[in-house]
């Protein structure tokens, strides 16, 4: 009932946050937000006397499905569903319902997947698992936001637990229960293709940030009708592998960090990384995902003493492990063996995206032969039972169905302020000679650059697809070129070029470029200088004698130095997601710029790669109006 409340009063105040250019009906807001959260944390084993009486009646067999899950898209027939007696589904970044991507298939979707668990002896319901990393980015017409960089530097709490809480509820419109979010990752090494789903490079703002996006998902009490399990990810030290650099077969150098390991001492370990993970546990998070990655040549997810000693019983987690995509396959190359290990040394529930099949038949088989203990196993499904009852997922009558009333709101323009705001708070000043911003609203401007008209590059990866796509993807976006065109007088001229040319005649020139989306190891880049077609494109409206204002879309920080001396103007927006009316505020002064950097931003590749020496910007840097 609480969670409801919660719900409904946020969506009044964002309502009236549109009409505050304060925000100050938003800062209530979260301040009730915050409020009630701190009377969050019923401890899960609290539950253990329900738990413990159904775990009594439960077969092995029942006891792995409940550890086992699958993907969607490899699941040739639902009934597979009943007939292994799966305790989750996911649907991955690439997996979207047979009939289509909108609210309406998802939804049908997750109610089919339910429907399958009442022919089960037990009838336990599934926990139905995606990536909502910056809203629940697989479906159309979600609201997207901001990447957590760009979050990063809105250093601010309260917004982020209300994207969270948005979030959660266009989760629950579609009935889906959990996301794999949020990312608590503390990037240490900007080549990385994860950076951008990383808040900072600060383990102590992470920790802040993280802290709030689980209580926005999971709300005040875990059972609320509006609250959905979150997933802190990736454990340990994803974001502190060490580059393997190598020279490709075009002589150029490539950089692979995704996935790496982590070479550190444990005193170094626990400072930087294991920062963020203390405070989840305490935020009440009801499950944590363990990194593809190793910590000095031991993968992660085999990690008996980081899963179980540090994280179990030092930390005192009581929710459950998922393992990564695949991940257990990685530790061995016997499956049957790495299974075993990666069981017995904590890990609760298997993401076995298609060989569902084959983890069931092999773990029940390392049961009855007596190398994984029964004790492992019933610890792991004690673990992710109490996550379900604590959700309230046992009670079928709330939990088979979504609740379609939530539709009404999804998407819709009260999300979208919220998501405005933020994008807003995010963007980052960082060069403005002679007052060159904010732009008059009657001024001739010409907007240049791939990015200008562009909600692919806007959003980046994780969106509606794994990698994310440039292009228009994404239904209900504003792109900055059209956002511009929103703000600016009846009297004002704006003119667009992809290439720069043709700002002759303009008083002002804004060029939009940056990264192509990526996601993932996809995403690793030796060298971060600025495409040299970006670089074009700055030059030809430099070159008509104009003012240059520069935006960049960018999951991290890009070697600019070139453009950045050229430019009079220059804004990092990171990856903004589908609001890029919250850029044009910007631009024009209806909000003066607030972010400060969440990471440092380097003045050279030389540095990336660790040589000491002046930063461009330290972190925390940002200017103002
Ligand atoms: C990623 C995770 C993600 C999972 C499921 C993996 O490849 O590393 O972050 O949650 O896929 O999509
Ligand atoms: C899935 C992603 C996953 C990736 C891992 C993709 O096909 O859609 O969710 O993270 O594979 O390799």
């Amino acid at each position: 009932m609480i969670g409801l409340r919660l719900g409904i009063f946020t969506e009044t105040a964002m309502d009236g946050s549109l009409r505050f250019q304060t925000g100050s009906c938003l800062s209530l807001a979260i301040l009730c937000c915050a409020l009630t959260a701190s009377a969050y944390c019923r401890p899960l084993s609290s539950y253990d006397g329900q738990v413990d009486k159904l775990l009594q009646q439960m077969t092995l067999e029942e006891k792995i499905g409940q550890m086992t899950q699958a993907e969607l898209d490899h699941i040739r027939d639902l009934n597979d569903i009943w007939r292994f007696q799966l305790g989750s589904v996911l649907c991955g970044g690439d997996s979207d319902p047979k009939a289509g991507n909108g609210l309406e298939a998802w939804t049908q979707a997750y109610e089919d997947c339910q429907a399958q668990t009442l022919k089960t002896r037990l009838q336990i319901p599934l926990l139905f698992g995606v990536d909502a990393v910056h809203g629940h980015n697989n479906v159309l017409g979600a609201v997207i936001f901001p990447h957590h960089i760009g979050l990063g530097c809105t250093r601010d709490p309260g917004l982020v637990e209300l994207i969270y809480r948005v979030t959660a509820q266009e989760i629950r419109a579609t009935g889906i229960n959990w996301s794999f979010s949020p990312c608590v990752t503390v990037p240490q090494d900007i080549r990385w293709g994860r950076t951008y789903e990383g808040f900072s490079e600060d383990p102590a703002l992470v920790e802040l940030l993280g802290q709030a996006a689980i209580r926005g998902l999971q709300g005040q009490d875990l059972g609320g009708p509006l609250s959905v399990l979150a997933c802190a990810k990736h454990y340990l030290a994803d974001g502190g592998t060490k580059a393997v650099v190598t020279i490709g077969r075009d002589g150029r150098q490539v950089a692979r960090l995704d996935q790496g390991d982590a070479q550190m001492d444990e005193a170094t370990l626990r400072r930087i990384h294991l920062r963020p993970y203390i405070g989840a546990v305490k935020a009440g998070v009801g499950s944590i995902m363990p990194s593809y990655s190793s910590w000095n040549g031991i993968k992660c997810s085999g990690h008996r003493y980081l899963l179980t000693d540090i994280l179990k019983k030092e930390l005192g987690f009581e929710g459950f492990l998922i393992s990564d995509y695949n991940a257990i396959n990685q530790i061995d190359p016997d499956y049957k063996a790495a299974i075993a290990k990666s069981i017995n040394a904590g890990m609760d529930m298997a993401m076995v995206p298609n060989q569902y099949r084959q983890f069931f038949t092999l773990l029940r088989q390392l049961v009855l032969e007596g190398q994984v203990p029964m004790e492992r196993i019933d610890d792991a499904v004690r673990r992710i039972l109490r996550v379900k009852f604590a959700m309230g997922l046992m009670d079928k009558d709330r939990s088979l169905m979504a609740d379609r009333t939530l539709w009404q709101s999804f998407g819709g323009q009260a999300h979208r302020q919220l998501a405005r705001q933020a994008v807003r708070q995010s963007v980052v000043l960082l060069k403005n000679d002679g007052h060159c911003l904010p732009i008059s609203k009657r001024a001739r401007i010409h907007v240049a650059g791939r990015g200008a008209d562009n909600l692919g590059m806007q959003c980046g990866g994780w969106t509606i697809t794994w990698q994310g796509r440039p292009g228009n993807l994404v239904p209900g976006g504003t792109s900055i070129l059209c956002a511009i065109r929103n703000t600016v007088d009846r009297s004002a001229r704006v003119t667009y070029s992809a290439d720069g040319s043709g700002a002759e005649g303009a008083q002002v020139g804004v060029v939009v470029v940056g990264e192509q989306p990526y996601a993932e190891g996809l995403g690793d880049n030796a060298d971060l200088s600025l495409d040299q077609q970006d670089i074009e494109t700055v030059k030809n409206v430099k070159a008509a004698g104009i003012p240059v204002v520069v935006v960049l879309l960018s999951g991290r920080p890009l070697i600019i130095n070139e453009i950045l001396e050229m430019a009079d103007a220059f804004l990092a927006a990171w990856l903004p997601g589908t609001e890029g009316q919250g850029v044009a505020d910007v631009l024009f002064g209806d909000y003066n710029p607030t972010g400060k950097l969440s990471f440092t931003w380097p003045a050279s590749m030389d540095q990336v790669q660790g040589r000491s020496g002046k930063p461009l910007f330290e972190y925390g840097f940002g200017l103002t109006y």
